[in-house]
């Protein structure tokens, strides 16, 4: 059995950062039902002290949809009592309620951003982690910035709000900046420490996509012991968004024997997931996305396609029906072959035609293809009967 790796789903918080993205009650509730169907280990559903909106939302959800013993709802705090108040007055009616708050660790954060001591704000995060722990036994710990952190400086703070009553640890690469290599490396030192320190603590780890790394990130920590995983539908989050839960799930699936994990995650529901949230957020997904892109099981060239009509395997190394979609599509185009032509003959009723009759309409295929660049089904009816008004 391999190791199960918890997905920790921030769609409705980190994604909902994005501009325009922003949902209401109603749609905040339709998407955590939808991941809820998804079965994503812990929903954070927003950042309660931010409006009396996200308040109110992150209470419905914490009521509606952690009503269940399978699954946790969190909200995130800044280290500071009013914003915790607010988390944990959102959450607690969950079944299981997590109180989730952040506080940077790097340089740049401490002095330039808070203008304090490294002291002052290791301080700072002991007593949040305190305090939390008064209102709930589950607390979360996000040192931001981790990746641009005095790695001392970093395990001082981990070390001390573990001590304190930190449940699970989560290091963000807040900024993308990281690197596969260097990312396993920072995790695979913590990990190390932190399980001599209370191997009961999860690790976790949040990455961003600043430059095009986050999913690879993601894994190389999975690699080097993280316990859990931060992610968003589509990758959606702020600035180039966060890892992809798409991405992550479908490698650990696809790649089980490089990383030896898996996940609880019920795949058949990707897409309609990643549908509902394009749609409620307003945001379209890259064409060339992988997994959830129109074009991710989408073949366009004759090669392809005559290759996958005699073994799927040839050009598919994830089955589209795993994560929900109906099968494969054959895009017609200029560059299809005689035989995906004919299979999407076939597949509309057209199974007599003669090979005289075929190479016929396969030449007024390739005329029109050749105009309108992508033939539809639609397309191939008229071809046929305009072929056989001709011919009769
Ligand atoms: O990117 C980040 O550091 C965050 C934290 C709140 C985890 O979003
Ligand atoms: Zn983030």
């Amino acid at each position: 059995m391999t190791r199960k790796i918890w997905v920790f789903d921030t769609t409705l918080r980190d994604g909902e950062q994005v501009p325009g993205a922003k949902l209401n009650l109603y749609e905040k509730l339709e998407v955590a039902q939808q991941l809820k169907k998804l079965q994503v280990d812990i929903i954070e559903a927003g950042f309660p002290a931010s409006s009396t909106g996200d308040f109110q939302a992150v209470k419905e959800v914490a009521s509606k949809v952690g009503n269940t013993d399978d699954i946790i709802i969190t909200a995130l705090a800044r280290a500071v009592k009013a914003d915790i108040d607010a988390v944990y007055n959102s959450v607690k009616v969950a079944v299981n309620p997590l109180i989730h708050i952040v506080l940077g660790t790097s340089d740049i954060h401490v002095e330039k951003k808070f203008g304090k001591s490294k002291d002052q704000i290791l301080d700072i995060g002991v007593e949040a982690v305190k305090y939390a722990k008064t209102l709930l036994p589950e607390v979360q710990y996000s040192t931001e910035d981790a990746s641009r952190s005095d790695f001392e400086y970093l395990w001082s703070t981990i070390e001390a709000v573990v001590k304190a009553g930190a449940t699970i640890i989560n290091v963000p690469d807040t900024v993308g900046f990281a690197v596969p290599e260097e990312f396993g490396e920072l995790i695979f030192k913590i990990n190390d420490r932190l399980k001599n320190l209370n191997d009961k603590v999860l690790l976790s780890v949040h990455c961003h996509n600043d430059l095009g790394m986050a999913t690879a990130n993601t894994l190389a920590a999975i690699k080097n012991g993280a316990d859990k995983v931060e992610c968003t539908i589509n990758g959606i989050g702020e600035r180039a968004g966060n890892a992809a839960l798409e991405e992550v799930v479908m490698a650990l699936h696809t790649r089980s024997t490089v990383y030896g994990a898996h996940t609880n995650i019920n795949k058949k529901e990707i897409m309609n997931t990643s549908r509902l949230v394009s749609s409620f957020m307003g945001i379209d997904v890259q064409v060339n996305k992988a997994i959830t892109g129109g074009n991710a099981f989408a073949h366009s060239s004759g090669i392809h396609q005559d290759g996958l009509l005699k073994s799927r395997d040839a050009y598919e190394i994830i089955s589209p029906v795993d994560i929900g979609l109906d099968d494969m599509e054959l895009v017609l185009t200029a560059r299809s072959g005689r035989h995906a032509v004919k299979n999407a003959l076939e597949k509309l009723g057209f199974q007599s035609l003669t090979a005289e009759q075929f190479e016929g309409i396969f030449q007024d295929f390739l005329a029109l293809a050749d105009a309108k660049k992508e033939v539809y089904n639609h397309d191939l009816y008229v071809l046929v009967e305009n072929y056989y008004a001709k011919n009769e």
